[in-house]
């Protein structure tokens, strides 16, 4: 039997005259990443603020780690580590400090050499002793979710971990939430990234005016989208006609050559013979799931 890390049901948030929850309902099995999607002002962290005991729901019930949020908030508390949107480091301090601080605030017993252990999985160690004043946008999201683990919490809020960093950090992020799940921790995240969840969540929620509209696997999901549009690009001509007659399904553009492109409306039908990248971006339309697709491909 799988066990819920976090349970929701009928979850309901206002303010003044602004619904944002409007009922919501989700299961969070232990030991899976949970994905919480949706455009700006979504309620992505008002959800998270109030699973963290951090704000009060107007109704409805949440239970994380088996405790009610609203009754048992310092059960709640003990079993959770949160990486807020913003990051909560003290600039004043060295980053070094920053964990130091974490580790003696810590209520359970921490191991020794958790700072330098955390330090070197961040690659933080060569600005360990200097203010994080000094750090970029990137280093103090990392150090913020360093300063997280401190006390190994089983349940893990992120919330937008990787909004604003560049590609690199992202991917040492992704690995980082990966190695966690791989222990057994239970990562409940919220993004904007459509590509994000898709690589790292067991199931994604989308949240759009207050309800949860779709949920399920990413590929459960991905199959819902009924007009996912591909574009492909090719760096020679011969690579686009070898595409073309392979994806028969696709309108060939060859006006803005050198870079080739191949258009395709409706599920992507790129099989094993083609590797290559994604990125995808959500597009801001009237429906949450449209996003478009960009392929870099390189012939095998
Ligand atoms: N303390 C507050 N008082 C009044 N309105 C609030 C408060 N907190 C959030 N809101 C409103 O609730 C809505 C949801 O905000 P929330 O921060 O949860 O969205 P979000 O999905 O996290 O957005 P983003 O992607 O921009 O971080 C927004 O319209 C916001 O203005
Ligand atoms: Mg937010």
């Amino acid at each position: 039997m799988t066990t819920s890390a976090i349970a929701v049901s009928g979850l309901r948030k206002a303010f003044g005259d602004k619904t944002v929850l409007d009922g919501i309902d989700l299961d969070v099995p232990a030991g899976t990443v949970f994905s919480l999607l949706g455009p700006n002002g979504a309620g992505k962290t008002t959800t998270v603020n109030i699973l963290t005991t951090l704000m009060k729901a107007d109704g409805g019930t949440a239970r994380v780690a088996g405790h009610d949020v609203a009754t048992d908030a310092k059960a709640v508390r003990a079993a959770i580590g949160v990486t807020g949107q913003f990051a909560a480091v003290d600039e004043l301090l060295t980053g070094q400090e920053n964990l130091q601080l974490m580790v003696d605030l810590s209520q359970v017993p921490v191991g020794r050499g958790v700072v330098t252990d955390l330090l070197e999985q961040f690659e933080l160690v060569e600005s360990a002793r200097k203010p994080v004043s000094t750090y970029s946008g990137g280093m103090k999201r990392k150090l913020d979710l360093a300063m997280t683990l401190v006390g190994n919490p089983r349940i893990i809020f992120l919330d937008e971990p990787t909004t604003g960093l560049d590609p690199r950090s992202r991917r040492t992020m992704w690995a980082i939430v990966r190695d966690l799940v791989a222990d057994g921790v239970t990562i409940f995240l919220t993004t904007q990234y459509l590509d994000e969840a898709d690589q790292l969540a067991d199931q994604i929620a989308v949240l759009n005016q207050g309800r949860l509209v779709a949920q399920g696997t990413p590929d459960e999901l991905k199959r819902q989208i009924p007009g996912t549009h591909v574009r492909l690009r090719f760096s020679t001509v011969a690579e686009l006609d070898a595409a073309a007659r392979v994806l028969t399904d696709s309108t060939r553009d060859d006006e803005h050559w050198p870079c080739g492109f191949l258009e395709m409306v409706g599920r992507s039908r790129c099989g094993p013979c083609w590797t290559g990248s994604m990125s995808t971006r959500s597009m801001p339309t009237s429906s949450p799931f449209t996003h478009r697709t960009l392929m870099t491909f390189s012939s095998p």
